[in-house]
């Protein structure tokens, strides 16, 4: 992945989230010096197996298990009681987080009152968001009412202002139906508790890596979510609301985007998706389930059962162009060793009418009918192989239809949850 000219890599999710994203920046964080989150909060789940167990990362970068030194980037909006509940679960299973984790000082706050108006909406819209506070949360960031890492440096002048928020969002609560009410005293115990533990690790977090970049450094950005939960690019307003897509990694990390080499999309051997929207290549609920449980397919930050279905190459395919892949890694291909024939999505129909891209309105996609090719399964265990020339040669074929149906070179394929479990196309 690093070499002479490349140092500074975007990993993104190019389904819908959940893509595996957490394992594969584990693994090339053996060679990172620095990773970076920049954009999502705690609706992340970026699950990474290693020999000391399962470990679920919300917020703080999966980089964090390899001792690559991490970064909380300022397009992020940071949890802080939830970060520092991650942090110590580390902490306590022997993890070394100790000047191996910063937060950028530009970094919005996520508060309790954001949660309550998270899911206050939420039961009007059913969007169904992960209540993590996330949509309004940025909503307060682009309408300049938001509170800030560095805020705090000034703790005095950000209890006024949090008793103010709070306030404004009761008013709010009290709009939507909600019976529920943030309390101004609580929020300013939480800033008053959290301010002495946040206000050492946060830096300006854009130089750091521009710095890092200048000696020569290895370099991952981390996004969470996926190029079709993009709240511009997404399947909107079924989508969550940050730029998930490599664009927002220059942003999100306070570089330019001419400092970023290489972009890898990371996608499912198939497809799933959280929450509510189309979804053209769901299977029926049989097949879904027979995925779901080989897969192990619930949600690692709400535990929902996550939707099951195809790989579909016209979603792939537009993630590569919104996002400028330069590589995929396909992860999961094992979940597919025992099915007889697997069909991949080519394309969609709409009125008989072939189209082969992503409409802007949801109606219009899921009025969208997938067109498919059946590929044939390989009924043999892939979860060994370290090697692509191993593979059965089913499984080959599958992904070598894979990489022309996104007109994009596959560079890493995953088989199975463990760190060693990967095969690195040369
Ligand atoms: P992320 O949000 O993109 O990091 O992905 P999640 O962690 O939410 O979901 C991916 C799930 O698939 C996790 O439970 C991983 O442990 C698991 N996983 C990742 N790669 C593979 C793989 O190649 N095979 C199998 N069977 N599971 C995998
Ligand atoms: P990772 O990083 C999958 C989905 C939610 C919902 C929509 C909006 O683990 O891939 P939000 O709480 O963000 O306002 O919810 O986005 N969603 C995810 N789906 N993986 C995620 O993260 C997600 N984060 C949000 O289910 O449909
Ligand atoms: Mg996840």
């Amino acid at each position: 992945m690093f070499g002479p000219k490349i140092h500074c890599v975007v990993i993104v999710g190019a389904q819908w989230g959940d893509e595996g994203k957490g394992k594969i920046v584990d693994v090339l964080a053996e060679r990172a010096d620095l990773v970076v989150r920049y954009q999502g909060g705690a609706n992340a789940g970026h699950t990474v197996n290693t020999d000391a167990g399962q470990f679920v990362l919300h917020q703080i970068p999966s980089g964090i298990l390899q001792g690559a030194v991490c970064l909380v980037g300022n397009g992020v909006v940071l949890d802080p009681e939830t970060f520092f509940t991650e942090l110590d679960e580390l902490t306590s299973r022997g993890v070394r987080t100790e000047h191996k984790l910063y937060v950028s000082d530009r970094a919005h706050l996520t508060l309790p009152y954001h949660k309550l108006l998270d899911r206050a909406r939420e039961r009007r819209e059913q969007i169904g968001t992960t209540g993590r506070g996330i949509g309004p949360t940025y909503e307060d960031k682009y309408g300049r009412r938001g509170l800030r890492v560095g805020d705090l440096r000034h703790l005095s002048r950000a209890r006024e202002f949090v008793c103010a928020r709070a306030e404004a969002a009761n008013d709010f609560l009290a709009l939507l139906g909600s019976t529920e009410r943030a309390d101004p005293k609580e929020h300013v115990a939480l800033l008053e508790r959290l301010a002495p533990r946040l206000l050492p690790i946060a830096v300006d977090a854009g130089r750091v890596v521009f710095e890092a970049l200048e000696r020569g450094e290895s370099v991952l950005l981390e996004g969470a979510q996926g190029a079709l939960l993009d709240v511009d690019h997404g399947t909107y307003p079924y989508v969550t609301s940050s730029n998930t897509t490599a664009g927002g990694a220059a942003v999100g990390a306070g570089i330019g985007p001419t400092a970023i080499d290489a972009v890898t999309g990371v996608v499912k051997a198939y497809t799933t998706r959280v929450g509510n929207g189309p979804f053209p290549t769901e299977a029926d609920p049989e097949v879904a389930k027979r995925i779901r449980d080989l897969g192990g397919e619930f949600g690692a930050t709400t535990g929902r059962p996550r939707r099951c279905g195809w790989f579909d190459a016209v979603v792939v395919r537009y993630a590569v162009r919104i996002n400028g892949l330069t590589g995929l890694a396909v992860t999961k291909l094992d979940v597919l060793d025992t099915f007889s024939e697997i069909p991949v999505c080519v394309g969609y129909r709409l009125n008989g009418e072939a189209v082969d891209s992503m409409p802007a309105e949801v109606e219009m996609l899921s009025r969208m009918e997938p067109l498919y090719e059946t590929l044939p399964g390989w009924q043999k265990s892939t979860t060994g192989v370290r090697r692509l020339a191993d593979l059965p040669p089913a499984a080959r074929a599958y992904l070598d239809r894979l990489q022309d149906l996104a007109r994009t070179p596959i560079q890493y394929v995953s088989v199975g949850t463990r760190r060693d479990q990967i095969i690195e196309v040369p």
